[in-house]
């Protein structure tokens, strides 16, 4: 049976963000430095910009320099890069937070949050803002961040040396074997677009598994299970057709270990073409009011 493949719902394509879980580093050596450490303030200085905005914007130094001060002072409770610490929790994406604004980040780590572990920080007021430029990076979706490369570039790298077209779709154009990119940057923090090219997740995501028959009539078939339960398997294969089975119409099933998903690209592309690649996919954001009438992403 051939059949145009139906797209698939958001929230299946939701389902496939992977959240980072770094673990936290814990050693004799941090937890002397964690005794050592002065952390109580100095001298209350005033607040520098009134509201949510941070006098640093967002700019790519100011991040660094924020990562860095972090990573010097804060992992003695937090996780390395936004991730979960043993005492403190994880402040990069994948998780709800209370404190959202530039302003009250800032507050936090100024004056700490009484009734809590969380101290005061004792930094200077600009070295805070660096911080705050920091946890939000980590915390914005890659279309939001600043996103270095060359985006020409990385465009082209899609279409043919990445050959990710061949099983992506960008605004209509593309394979289906993989999820439709076209809102990637709107969706996932860099981190995250970063890890899919570069890291197998521990688990195919559901409805990207491959899959291997045989039918009753002895044709072998490979693709990936769309729909599959216990009666019946959708089967994608790699020319993009649709072939629906019940079960007893199949002789043999069997389910591929790895993705389709190559996770190579830090070897098959040069570190420049790797961060061109990055800097197109962020920009795959779709607006609010670009998005079709028919789309198939969630309708508000
Ligand atoms: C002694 C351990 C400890 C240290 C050191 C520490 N924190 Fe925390 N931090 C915590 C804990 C615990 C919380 C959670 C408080 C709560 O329950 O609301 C927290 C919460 C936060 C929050 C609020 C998170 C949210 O979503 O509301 C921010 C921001 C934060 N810390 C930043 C920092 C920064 C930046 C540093 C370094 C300058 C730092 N922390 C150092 C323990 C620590
Ligand atoms: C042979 C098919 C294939 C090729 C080639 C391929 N991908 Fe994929 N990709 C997949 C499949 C299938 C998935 C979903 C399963 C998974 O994540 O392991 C996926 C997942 C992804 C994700 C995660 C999407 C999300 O919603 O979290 C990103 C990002 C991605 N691919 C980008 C690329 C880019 C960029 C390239 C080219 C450099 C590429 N892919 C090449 C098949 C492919």
């Amino acid at each position: 049976m051939l059949t145009r493949l139906a797209p698939l719902p958001a929230s299946a394509v939701r389902m496939l963000g992977i959240r980072m879980r770094l673990r936290a580093t814990k050693t004799k050596w941090i937890a002397a430095a964690l005794l050592l450490a002065p952390i109580a303030a100095s001298a209350q200085p005033p607040k520098p910009a009134p509201g949510n905005t941070n006098p640093l914007g967002h700019s790519e130094q100011a991040i660094e320099q924020g990562r860095e001060i972090f990573n010097h002072n804060c992992t003695v409770c937090h996780g390395l890069n936004g991730g979960a610490g043993d005492r403190g929790p994880a402040l990069g994406a994948g998780r709800d937070y209370s404190r959202r604004k530039d302003q009250a980040i800032f507050d936090a780590i100024q004056s700490g949050i009484p009734g809590t572990n969380m101290p005061p920080s004792g930094l200077q007021p600009m070295d805070i803002w660096k911080v705050v430029a920091y946890i939000r990076s980590l915390r914005a979706t890659a279309s939001e961040a600043f996103v270095p490369g060359d985006v020409a570039q990385g465009e082209k790298i899609f279409w043919s040396k990445g050959r990710c077209s061949e099983c992506h779709m960008i605004r209509g154009r593309g394979g289906i074997l993989g999820p439709d990119l076209s809102n990637i940057g709107g969706e996932q923090p860099l981190s995250v677009l970063r890890d899919s090219l570069t890291k197998a997740k521990p688990q195919i995501p559901r409805g990207y598994q491959p899959v291997e028959v045989v039918t009753a009539d002895g044709r072998r078939l490979s693709g990936i299970a769309k729909n599959d339960n216990n009666f019946s398997l959708q089967l994608l294969d790699n020319q993009g057709r649709l072939e629906l089975f019940t079960r007893d119409e199949l002789r043999e099933v069997a389910y591929g270990k790895r993705s389709l998903m190559p996770s190579d690209f830090e070897t098959t592309l040069t570190p420049a073409e790797l961060q061109d690649l990055l800097a197109f996919l962020s920009r795959q954001a779709i607006q609010g009011s670009e998005r079709p009438e028919d789309s198939d992403e969630e309708q508000p």
